[in-house]
């Protein structure tokens, strides 16, 4: 197909659900891509938080390449060895509890809201019974199914599909006394990104996030980290509630974990991990044997390739050049983040910057109108940061 041929064919056939960006890429690798007409583009964004090992990673393609030949799916009343391999894996890396597989953020969170759901429902004190609550905060981001969306809580998403299915209630983020004021004798549990991402890369605070962690051991609710985006390694270590010192009751993961193929994953601590029974929740396609290879040559490729130490290292030299540029541009009103997740917040739309930047082959993304979203592969090179920083900067100073 020609180039004004794929464009057609998408207007006239595919639903216009997404604001699309006019390139058509053909090939990936680590942190490059290449357009239909072999333009090569530095991808500061690669696949909207899926791309830690960059694009078609060895280990990755490796783990597709051997299974599609034997098995490509098979159903979850039998077994495999690869589901049980990457629950091992899983497990390994987080806490001892068990895993469910799905294929998406939202259905790993929409498993995390029935669990919450249940748990209040059968809960073992009289007095916990009958709780169905979900505490989220303002800003965050969830899924776009319906109860996901209820959790987002943002209006901006929720137009046109309400009512929302009931049961949660947002507070600010960061805010313990908001937090508390909030609890009822309804609460059953709370869903926190530790960086909000598509909110504007808002990062939760330390104090904040021990209190929180304090009041649902007291108050037995649940305390749900959604790690869709943060997972796998994104901010230095394999997840981000290991920066803070606490261990969650049920972690949600997606996007990085498959390598680019579709995955959701939520696991539950063992306390809570046999409360929904067989026939209680299902997903046909998850943990299938394809794609968990997959995710199991994401785990082989972050420690052959030492890529958390890279994530730390590489994330320190960005963090200090996107502060030069703060210095030197006052359109630059901020730059935060953690690891290689970066949110350079303007005083000016977005937009115009990240178009600019497309123009001179870096894909980058903006969020929250004013806030850049910069997460670079975790195998990203110091000289590829140089090149990426140069083309912001030239855009920043046309802006200026
Ligand atoms: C923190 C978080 N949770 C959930 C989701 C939803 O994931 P998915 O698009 O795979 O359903 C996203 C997507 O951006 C996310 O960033």
């Amino acid at each position: 197909m020609r180039v004004k041929e794929i464009f057609q064919v998408y207007k006239e056939n595919i639903m216009p659900t997404y604001n699309k960006v006019p390139l058509i890429f053909v090939k990936g690798k680590g942190s490059r891509l290449w357009d239909i007409k072999g333009k090569v583009y530095l991808d500061f964004f690669p696949g909207w938080g899926v791309g830690n090992l960059g694009h078609c990673h060895p280990k990755v393609m490796q783990g597709l390449r051997d299974q599609v030949s034997k098995l490509i799916f098979i159903p979850n009343n039998y077994y495999h060895p690869f589901q049980a391999k990457l629950a091992k894996e899983l497990i390994y890396w987080s806490f001892p509890g068990k895993v469910f597989f799905a294929n998406s953020g939202a259905e790993a969170n929409e498993g995390a809201i029935k669990l919450a759901r249940k748990f209040g429902d059968s809960s073992a004190s009289e007095a916990s019974q009958g709780r169905y609550e979900i505490i989220t905060f303002e800003n965050a981001f969830h899924g776009r199914t319906l109860a996901t969306l209820a959790a987002t809580g943002q209006k901006k998403y929720q137009k046109g599909f309400c009512p929302m299915p009931e049961g949660f209630k947002q507070v600010k983020l960061n805010d313990i006394v908001a937090f508390k004021q909030a609890i009822t004798d309804k609460t059953v549990a709370v869903i926190l990104e530790l960086i909000q991402g598509e909110g504007g890369i808002n990062i939760a605070e330390r104090d904040f996030v021990l209190a929180l962690r304090k009041i649902c051991d007291e108050k037995r609710l649940l305390l749900i980290i959604d790690e869709v985006q943060t997972g796998i390694g994104r901010t230095g270590k394999m997840f981000c509630y290991q920066h803070y010192g606490i261990t969650p009751d049920v972690m949600t993961l997606a996007k990085a974990l498959g390598g680019g193929m579709p995955i959701g994953v939520m696991i539950v601590k063992n306390e809570f991990s046999d409360l929904l029974t067989p026939g209680m929740h299902a997903s046909t396609f998850g943990g299938g044997p394809v794609i968990c290879k997959a995710a199991l040559g994401v785990f082989k490729a972050i420690q052959k390739d030492k890529l958390l130490k890279n994530c730390q290292n590489m994330g320190e030299y960005l963090l200090k050049k996107l502060n030069l540029l703060k210095t030197a541009y006052p359109i630059v009103k901020d730059v935060r983040g953690m690891g290689l997740m970066f949110g350079m917040e303007l005083n000016i739309n977005g937009k115009q910057v990240v178009d600019k930047c497309i123009e001179r082959g870096l894909l980058i993304n903006c969020t929250h109108e004013k806030v850049l979203r910069l997460m670079p592969a975790l195998n990203i090179s110091k000289n590829e940061i140089d090149k990426g920083v140069k083309i912001l900067e030239e855009v920043l100073k046309g802006c200026a």
